[in-house]
């Protein structure tokens, strides 16, 4: 089973108007791979999600939101809808991130619950996973993971998977420039795939494409790609740094 490679840019709660349209000028003359064989996301903050989507090449890259909520509309302060994603005719968002569980305290069961209904709206999610260093210090990471997905397969129907990339981010990995060793992280993804080998089904698991995050580089990259099971990656800061992020694209095909 080949899976197609796919890179995201998550720019988190960084970047302006200014910093955006230069780097969407450097990626719509980068020389990167088609879209057949790497399929690269970019994640603005909410605010610019329509002006990304309006001045990239969307015959090479597509636009994907941070967040939404888990119902399509009312007194949620703040929110936005899977609803409005697809309005901004975006296909896709990133749910589930460390930062959203642990800064905000997103439930696992919030995050399914946002997943499912961002799939009825026919979005694609990013879904992440990972441990944080006391889990992996206390030999938790499996444990982890297995909460993790375990909450998101229950909300789940087994045709539901193929709109699902799975992000394994590391949380002692993200922001700091620890990145884990390519074996670190091709073990976290074999024992993903393992995991939706037994609790969906094999082929699941062997189309559902796993991205590794955390202190992805442009040196770091090309390494960690060799890696059998990782199909791409979820790139934070250097996602920001346009040359960063086409040597990371680059480094994949
Ligand atoms: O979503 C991206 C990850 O949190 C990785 O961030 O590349 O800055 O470590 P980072």
């Amino acid at each position: 089973m080949t899976r197609r490679f796919l890179v995201g840019g998550n720019h988190k709660c960084n970047g302006n108007k200014e910093s955006l349209k230069s780097l969407i000028e450097a990626l719509n003359c980068a020389n990167i791979p088609p879209k057949d064989t790497v399929e690269v996301v970019i994640a603005p903050p909410t605010l610019y999600l329509d002006y990304a989507n309006t001045q990239i090449n969307r015959d090479r890259f597509s636009v994907s939101a941070q967040n939404c909520y888990s119902e399509s509309k009312g007194a949620f302060t703040g929110e936005i809808s899977a609803e409005m994603i697809r309005d901004l005719a975006l296909d896709w968002v990133i749910l589930g991130h460390s930062e959203r569980r642990h800064i905000f305290k997103e439930s696992n069961e919030l995050i399914a619950k946002k997943t499912k209904h961002s799939i009825t709206q026919k979005l694609q999610v990013i879904f992440c996973v990972g441990e944080q260093l006391s889990d992996r210090n206390a030999n938790n990471t499996e444990k982890v993971l297995d909460e993790q997905l375990h909450s998101l397969s229950t909300a789940l129907s087994v045709e539901d998977w193929k709109n699902i990339v799975i992000a394994y981010e590391p949380v002692w990995a993200i922001g700091t420039g620890v990145t884990a060793s390519p074996q670190q992280a091709q073990d976290a993804h074999v024992y993903i795939r393992k995991w939706l080998a037994e609790k969906v089904n094999e082929k699941v698991s062997s189309e559902t494409r796993i991205l590794y995050g955390g202190s992805v580089t442009a040196t770091n990259a090309a390494e960690l790609a060799q890696q059998s099971e990782i199909d791409g990656f979820l790139v934070g800061g250097a996602s920001l740094v346009a040359a960063s992020f086409i040597t990371i694209i680059q480094s994949v095909s």
